[in-house]
């Protein structure tokens, strides 16, 4: 029989830790995410459905990003014992500068849509945890203001190629102009894909006051009030168009753009090159080539051709054949530190997040980027240390199993 006692005050004394309660509820709300999906849960919550879903949906019926994301989720690592894992190197050079972490920001359009800190908090928060930001074509603020707010930052600049030869190289001249080394040209964008979540909402830029928005935005005043109250959306390439944004999109989406655009453009542009949206391995050895310095292996995050190839799997292939020639980086469906392991094990040299990064945005504007990045790169380090490896270059594809769910019929 257990022996019972009256319990000793002096005891209990050590075991009570009451905290004292934060009265900032929004280091409160962020410090209790402990994962991008976390996020996710306090930005839905935040956020009017319309951008909630144009941020988080993509192209009919959703194949290409749930298949990417499950392709992450299906790696099984393998790791190695017994190795000193005490101090473990994240950095290492991409596009011939150093980087922190491989991994950077994905060009997002309508970013101050979504809460108005915008891309301001991308480029600061980037700038914070030493990697790379890209301001998008559709971007909401100019190159010049984003140069400004991060000029110690490694600022990029995504292009949407034009056929109108003129307007293409104004852009590109102020980005050359404003200091950015590293020009990103899009090229799975020959037109706008089906984003149905968009069409059902209604979902209009600038966001229309219809009855479905107004109800919606009942329980999140504070998002209108933000929307409302700060500068009007202002676009990376809209100070010097003078149509309306419609005819922008239209025009921003050329279907007739192809390789002899983009060797004009490698010709304009002085700096460093890469080519985002490849999806093949003939393209890529096409563009390695033509000698650009870096392609990004990429479906758009989904929001492009449904049922994509899942980049994450082109990995192997492209690596092997070009390699050598181009970085080769990679996209969609990254939701872990582990991710971006999985990723430069299987032969990456960078990667990029687009929607953690606006997760994190909706969540708490730039403190809810700087928690994205705090939780992303914990992730990192720590998945590397139980992989028992101390540095990005001992990664190696030995380090990941990809379990087998979809297999192409022979
Ligand atoms: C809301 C949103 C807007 C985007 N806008 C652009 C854009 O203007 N230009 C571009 O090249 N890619 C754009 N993308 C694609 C991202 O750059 C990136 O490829 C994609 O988000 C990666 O997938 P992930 O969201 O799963 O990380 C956008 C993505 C999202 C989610």
């Amino acid at each position: 029989m257990t022996k019972r006692r009256f319990p000793r005050p002096a005891e209990l004394a050590p075991l009570l830790k009451f905290k004292t309660p934060t009265l900032n509820f929004k280091k409160r709300r962020l410090e209790s995410a402990l994962t991008l999906w976390d996020l996710r849960t306090i930005a839905k919550r935040r956020t009017p459905k319309a951008p909630f879903d144009y941020c988080d949906g993509s192209a009919e019926a959703e194949i290409s990003l749930a298949r990417a994301r499950q392709a992450f989720e299906d790696v099984e690592f393998q790791p190695s014992i017994l190795r000193d894992v005490s101090q473990v190197s994240t950095s290492w050079d991409v596009l011939g500068s150093p980087v922190a972490f491989p991994v950077g920001i994905a060009p997002t359009g309508f970013t101050r849509m979504m809460q108005s800190d915008g891309e301001d908090a991308g480029a600061s928060m980037a700038a914070k945890w030493g990697v790379p930001f890209t301001l998008s074509t559709m971007g909401t603020r100019s190159i010049e203001h984003v140069q400004q707010v991060a000029p110690e930052g490694r600022n990029w600049f995504q292009l949407y190629m034009w056929k109108d030869r003129e307007r293409s190289m104004e852009l590109v001249e102020r980005a050359a102009q404003a200091g950015v080394d590293t020009l990103m040209v899009t090229v799975d964008v020959p037109v706008a894909g089906a984003r149905l979540r968009d069409k059902r909402n209604g979902f209009s830029i600038p966001p229309a006051l219809t009855m479905g928005t107004v109800l919606n935005a009942l329980p999140r005043p504070w998002w209108w009030f933000d929307f409302l109250t700060t500068d009007p959306l202002e676009f990376a390439s809209l100070s010097s168009w003078q149509g309306t944004v419609g005819e922008l999109l239209d025009h921003m989406f050329d279907p007739t753009v192809t390789y002899e655009d983009l060797a004009w453009i490698k010709k304009q542009w002085k700096g460093k090159l890469v080519v985002k949206g490849v999806q093949g391995l003939e393209d890529s050895k096409k563009l390695a080539t033509m000698g650009v310095d870096g392609i990004v292996l990429s479906n758009h995050g989904g929001r492009q051709l449904d049922r994509a190839p899942i980049p994450f799997h082109l990995l192997p292939s492209v690596v092997k054949e070009v390699g050598k020639d181009v970085e080769v980086h990679v996209d969609t469906g990254i939701m872990s530190g582990a991710d971006i392991v999985a990723a430069i094990a299987m032969g990456a040299r960078f990667t990029m997040v687009g929607r953690a990064y606006l997760y994190g945005l909706m969540a708490g504007g730039t403190q809810g980027v700087d928690r994205m990045f705090h939780i992303l790169t914990e992730q990192m380090t720590r998945t590397m240390r139980l992989l028992g490896v101390a540095s990005l270059e001992e990664l190696e594809p030995g380090h990941v199993t990809q379990l087998r769910r979809l297999l192409p019929r022979v």
